[in-house]
């Protein structure tokens, strides 16, 4: 995007979020709707539509205060004028000690969100198993040699299956397992523009999709989990069919990203029924949005959108992760504010 029309779009979000009230609602372009047409300036009155709409139906988004607001940046401002410090500030309502001397393994936990996650892990007195293509000094140092597994790819069944064998011969016993490991192509994708890459959507699904089922499948078999295992596929709102009216709204695009993420989360329901009678749960976990490599190109809606550190993402997941068990089983929650996200 030209640096000029950034900056126009930069303030009339910021114009608009600081008019946000929670009736009034001049509510700007989502994150969702911003990464996927950072350059569209109708999108910007998409939500105002989508306001007149609501006023003439009944329809209530947030069912009732159990769900999440799909547009980013009115989520984020409300969060604010509301003083909901469960959002704003996670320190003040988490507390890691519950995972303390539980076994957690955690794909793709070499760099980002999922480097951030074992960091925590290690600060709260867990035990971090890490499954990653390539390892680090600094991760091995940090976990233990022998808690890295590298050299797995989540689109390899072979590789997978025998990481999983791997880690049940040398203790197995993993009390959480937080599928984290996944990828986001990056130009936009678009029909008008010809610009559909259907490799590249089926290596989204294939990683995102099929990577976490094909993880959680290798553990429960080779019986590498503990009794009670909490199985965490880390997902996204973009997986969300419902939101795609608002966040996509008018213009589409990303098909890929957000294709992998449904069947994602319809891998991770069905997992969830599967499962829950053999005592494990599965949880649903959009992370919230997170300053990492996967998002840089995104920077500059970072402030306006409530993107945070991944050191703060990496604590709301986890606060999720000992909050929720069985009797949220098959959920889809939003790390950002505990709420569900709408299929
Ligand atoms: N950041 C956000 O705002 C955000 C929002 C919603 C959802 N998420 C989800 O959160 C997770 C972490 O995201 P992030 O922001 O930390 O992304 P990131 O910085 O791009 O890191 C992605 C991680 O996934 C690993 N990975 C990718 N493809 C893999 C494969 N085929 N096999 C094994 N590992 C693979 C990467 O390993 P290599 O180093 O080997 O590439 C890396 O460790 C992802 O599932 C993402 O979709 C993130």
């Amino acid at each position: 995007m030209k640096a000029g029309l950034t900056s126009i779009l930069l303030l009339q979000h910021l114009g608009r979020a600081a008019a946000f009230t929670a009736r009034a609602i001049p509510r700007p372009p989502s994150f969702a709707q911003r990464i996927t047409t950072p350059s569209s300036p109708s999108s910007s009155s998409s939500y105002s539509s989508h306001s007149l709409a609501m006023s003439s139906s009944p329809f209530d988004e947030t069912r009732g205060g159990t769900h999440s607001i799909a547009d980013q940046v009115a989520r984020f401002a409300k969060a604010k004028a509301d003083g909901n410090v469960r959002y704003l500030d996670i320190d003040s309502v988490y507390d890691g000690g519950d995972l303390s001397g539980k076994r957690v393994l955690v794909t793709g936990g070499n760099r980002g969100l999922g480097l951030a996650i074992v960091r925590e892990l290690v600060a709260i007195g867990a035990t971090a198993v890490v499954v990653c293509r390539s390892s680090s000094t600094e991760l091995e140092r940090l976990v233990g040699k022998w808690n890295v597994y590298s050299g797995v790819d989540v689109v390899d069944d072979d590789a997978v299956r025998e990481v999983a064998r791997r880690i049940k011969g040398d203790g197995g016993a993993l009390d959480v397992v937080i599928n984290n490991a996944g990828y986001f192509y990056g130009p936009q994708e678009l029909v008008k523009d010809d610009t559909l890459n259907f490799e590249e959507q089926l290596k989204q699904i294939n990683i995102c999709a099929l990577g976490p089922l094909r993880m959680n499948n290798a553990l429960i078999n080779s019986k590498a989990l503990a009794d009670g295992a909490k199985l965490v596929v880390i997902t996204s709102q973009a997986g969300s069919v419902e939101w795609r009216s608002t966040q996509n709204k008018d213009t589409g695009g990303d098909y890929g990203h957000h294709m992998s993420r449904a069947a994602c989360n319809m891998a991770a329901a069905l997992l969830a029924q599967e499962v829950k009678g053999m005592g494990y749960s599965v949880l649903l976990l959009h992370p919230g949005f997170n300053k990492t490599e996967m998002t840089k190109k995104y920077e500059h809606i970072w402030e306006i959108e409530g993107a945070v550190d991944p050191k703060i993402g990496a604590k709301r997941v986890l606060y999720e992760v000992i909050k929720n068990g069985m009797d949220e089983t098959g959920k889809f929650i939003n790390c950002e504010d505990g709420l569900q996200i709408p299929w």
